[in-house]
């Protein structure tokens, strides 16, 4: 019996069910060709594009050997899964997402998280870079993501639920995990690393907010702004994962600076903190294996 027969009855529900049809169909293809069981799913936003160097990684998928997964557009985004050990943890890594600003369906977008949930992942790891909008922070720092704000995307459990993956109505309470707050807290202050702390909110992109809107932002209660990862954390709440996440402030939000705002120049921030980012990110996988 596969494992999502086995964990999540998902075969014969999933049947007539386009979303997860396909789910399925991406699910038995990763499936058959790797055995590997993860513990932690970590989303590589910027910043961690060379992380994989940090892990024994012991098996790849390219997200084209995946029939009808969707496959990013965005340049410097590569598209793999990768599959290994981080010390004695077992990851799953997504070195590249997908964004619903490419023009897929938010159940595309989040396809992939709900993938690593079926092959085992119990914990998910947010990872992104994120407009810095609280005034207290500084290009280059790092936010924990306590809360979310999604509401001006489309929910991604919009459509027909399945029950066996989450409940119709889901409550959103506690999304990024208080346990994973504390582990993440304690790992930075372990290594000296200052750990701001914040609420994200996620707008669609791919256009940079106005001053205007980054002010509604802030008035909102949104610390740091970005175009990804809180549908990311509503599909995997869905499904019961624990998630926590970190966002890399790679600039200040439009209207908290002079210049202009550039993808350039949140490649050159992430870039420039990604060996710190990677420690960090490295020693609480640690940390969440003991
Ligand atoms: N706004 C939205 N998304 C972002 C930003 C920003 O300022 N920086 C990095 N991703």
């Amino acid at each position: 019996m596969s494992r999502a027969c086995e964990n999540w009855k998902l075969e014969a529900e999933g049947c007539g069910n386009p979303v997860y049809e396909k789910l399925l169909k991406c699910y038995r293809s990763v499936a058959e060709k790797v055995e590997f069981r993860p513990k932690v799913a970590l989303v590589l936003g910027s910043g961690l594009g060379n992380y994989a160097e940090r892990i024994r990684v012991v098996q790849t998928v390219d997200y084209h050997e995946i029939e009808g997964f969707p496959v990013s557009t965005v340049p410097g985004h590569k598209g793999r899964f990768l599959f290994g050990y981080v010390e004695e943890v077992p990851v799953v890594a997504m070195q590249g997402r997908v964004h619903y600003y490419e023009g897929y369906a938010m159940e595309d977008v989040v396809l992939p998280v709900r993938l690593m949930r079926l092959l085992g992942a119990e914990i998910l790891f947010l990872t992104n870079a994120a407009g810095g909008i609280n005034p207290e922070f500084a290009a280059g720092d790092f936010m924990l993501i306590k809360d979310q704000i999604a509401s001006f995307v489309p929910s991604p459990l919009i459509g027909p639920n399945l029950e066996s993956l989450g409940p119709r109505f889901c409550d959103m309470s506690e999304v990024y995990d208080k346990d994973l707050q504390e582990l993440l807290r304690r790992t930075a202050k372990s290594l000296e690393i200052t750990l701001r702390e914040g609420t994200y909110i996620q707008l669609t992109g791919p256009n940079f907010e106005t001053p205007a809107e980054v002010r509604m932002c802030r008035i909102l209660g949104a610390d740091a702004v970005g175009m990804s990862t809180a549908c990311e954390g509503i599909a995997a709440n869905h499904m019961g994962m624990r998630i926590c996440g970190i966002s890399c402030i790679s600039n200040l939000a439009c209207g908290l600076s002079d210049q202009p705002l550039s993808h350039q120049e949140v490649q050159e921030t992430a870039d420039r903190v990604g060996p710190l980012f990677e420690k960090l990110v490295t020693a609480a996988i640690i940390n969440m294996g003991k």
